[in-house]
């Protein structure tokens, strides 16, 4: 009963929402076959992110680095987006201003149709040159390990931001900027446990804008927005547009 009553009050809120923000996180993906971070399954148990997405890492063995990232690179090749990627699709032809925000490296949102989506930890279909800075999207792994640049034969890294480095600033600012314009922040699949992401909910103003969570798990901001939903997002989010059109 108390799920229904939370599940409608949901609804409410999106109705009523023009300007929303979302950000998502490793959940939203698990449905699609992607590997979380942390909890059962996740790849923090297996390995040692101090071992792999460092900088420090990839200054002693660029190797090793490139080889964890091809493994999840074609883990993620043959996922599809899952109902609750097609349910933000939905909800950005809905409302007036839609911005996601997503951690996630796995690019399943773009290829899902999203189209206003900042991606604050990179892409792991993204390379880039150490050394000049050049970028370019590779979809298959037909290149040999570790890359280097045609232009200027530098090694070149994955277009991930790791532990240790400062995320892109022009991208923050994007999603500051339209959080301070939104009337409803939406958290999707993440533990919230990654700073500066989960620092993001402080960024709103409260008086005029609503907060709700879907994860499976209770995480530290269940308590911290208007509303939280515990279960699957492919579940969760696609009820959640249902009647709020
Ligand atoms: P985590 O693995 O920390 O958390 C994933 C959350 O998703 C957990 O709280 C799960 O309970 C929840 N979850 C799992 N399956 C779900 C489902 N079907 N529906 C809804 N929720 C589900 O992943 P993130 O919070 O994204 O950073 O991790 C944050 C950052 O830590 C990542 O971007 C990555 C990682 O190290 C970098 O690589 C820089």
């Amino acid at each position: 009963m108390g799920e229904h009553k939370d599940l409608m009050q949901a609804r409410e809120m999106l109705a009523a929402a023009r300007q929303v923000v979302v950000m998502s996180g490793a959940g939203i993906s698990a449905e699609s076959g992607v590997p979380t971070f942390r909890g059962a399954g996740g790849l923090w148990r297996e390995f040692r992110a101090e071992d792999l997405a460092t900088p420090e890492a990839f200054g002693r063995d660029p190797l090793l680095v490139w080889e964890w990232y091809r493994y999840r690179r074609q883990i993620v090749a043959p996922c599809e987006p899952n109902p609750a990627h097609l349910a933000l699709v939905a909800l950005e032809e809905r409302v007036d201003d839609f911005t996601l925000i997503t951690q996630n490296v796995d690019g399943l949102h773009r290829r899902a149709g999203s189209r206003r989506v900042l991606e604050i930890h990179g892409n792991m279909f993204l390379i880039r040159c150490t050394g000049c800075g050049r970028e370019r999207m590779v979809w298959d792994d037909d290149f040999s390990l570790p890359p280097r640049c045609e232009a200027c034969g530098e090694l070149e890294r994955p277009g991930v931001v790791w532990f240790g480095e400062s995320l892109p600033a022009d991208v923050m600012m994007a999603a500051e900027e339209a959080l301070v314009q939104a009337d409803l922040f939406l958290i999707v699949g993440t533990s919230g446990l990654v700073y500066p992401a989960a620092g993001l909910l402080h960024l709103v103003d409260r008086k005029r804008c609503g907060s709700l969570l879907i994860n499976l798990d209770p995480t530290p901001q269940s308590g911290a927005v208007d509303l939280a939903l515990h279960g699957k997002a492919g579940e969760l989010l696609p009820a959640l547009l249902e009647d709020s059109a």
